[in-house]
């Protein structure tokens, strides 16, 4: 088996970046709304959580350039420089079928800034989903990575699914331990040495 890391915040499996849907081609993307539901931060701070939108996409390639190198290889399993405009605007837009994604909003700066994102890939035919999550590095261990995964485990049980899951190398410790206190579990992926496979049945 060969996984073929996300070039996204989203799925570690998919490689190459979908053409845009028409409509997004000329995707706005000077925007970013505040409104959403509030999260506090552990130390205080105040967020907005809402689903992702086709006006972030700005905000998502600026959050991306203050990504480091480390973090950008733990969410995609793979080195990658920068987030082109057509695959941040794909990642905006989304197929509410087959995806759902939060992102963490920041209006306490100007422009907003997004601080997180969250997301999962359905596979409709197996009652599946597929995860990623990402918080920025000035802003873990403040319970947001926690806060992001439960939306994303809650959204796949109001679906119905069965089963959320994602890959996650064996180095990224703070990512096995959220997971494993969330209760999922984790399997090594075979031939891919240093992935693991985490699972949380639903
Ligand atoms: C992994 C990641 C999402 C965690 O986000 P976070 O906002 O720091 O997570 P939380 O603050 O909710 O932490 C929840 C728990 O995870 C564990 N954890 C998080 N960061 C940790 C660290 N640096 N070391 C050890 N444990 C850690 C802890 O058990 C923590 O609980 P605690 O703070 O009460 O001890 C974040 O570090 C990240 O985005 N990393 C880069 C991208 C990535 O690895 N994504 C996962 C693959 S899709």
């Amino acid at each position: 088996m060969t996984i073929q890391p996300a070039i996204d915040f989203s799925s570690p499996t998919r490689s190459t970046p979908l053409p845009p849907r028409s409509n997004q081609r000329f995707a706005r993307s000077e925007a970013l709304p505040s409104t959403g539901e509030p999260v506090a931060t552990r130390d205080g701070r105040l967020l907005q959580v809402r689903p992702i939108e086709p006006g972030d996409v700005a905000a998502l390639r600026r959050c991306f350039t203050r990504l480091p190198a480390e973090d950008i290889r733990r969410r995609f399993l793979h080195s990658l420089t920068e987030l082109p405009e057509p695959m941040a605007q794909r990642l905006c837009l989304i197929d509410p079928e087959t995806e759902a994604a939060f992102v963490l909003v920041d209006d306490g700066v100007s422009p907003a800034e997004l601080r997180g994102v969250g997301r999962v890939f359905i596979d409709v035919a197996a009652d599946t989903a597929e995860f990623s999550v990402l918080v920025e590095r000035e802003w873990t261990r403040l319970g947001l990575g926690a806060e992001l995964m439960r939306r994303l485990v809650a959204t796949c049980r109001e679906r119905g699914l069965t089963e959320i899951w994602g890959y996650v190398l064996v180095e990224n410790r703070p990512m096995l331990r959220l997971c494993s206190e969330l209760g999922f579990t984790s399997r090594m992926v075979p031939d891919e040495p240093g992935v693991a496979q985490i699972t949380l049945r639903l």
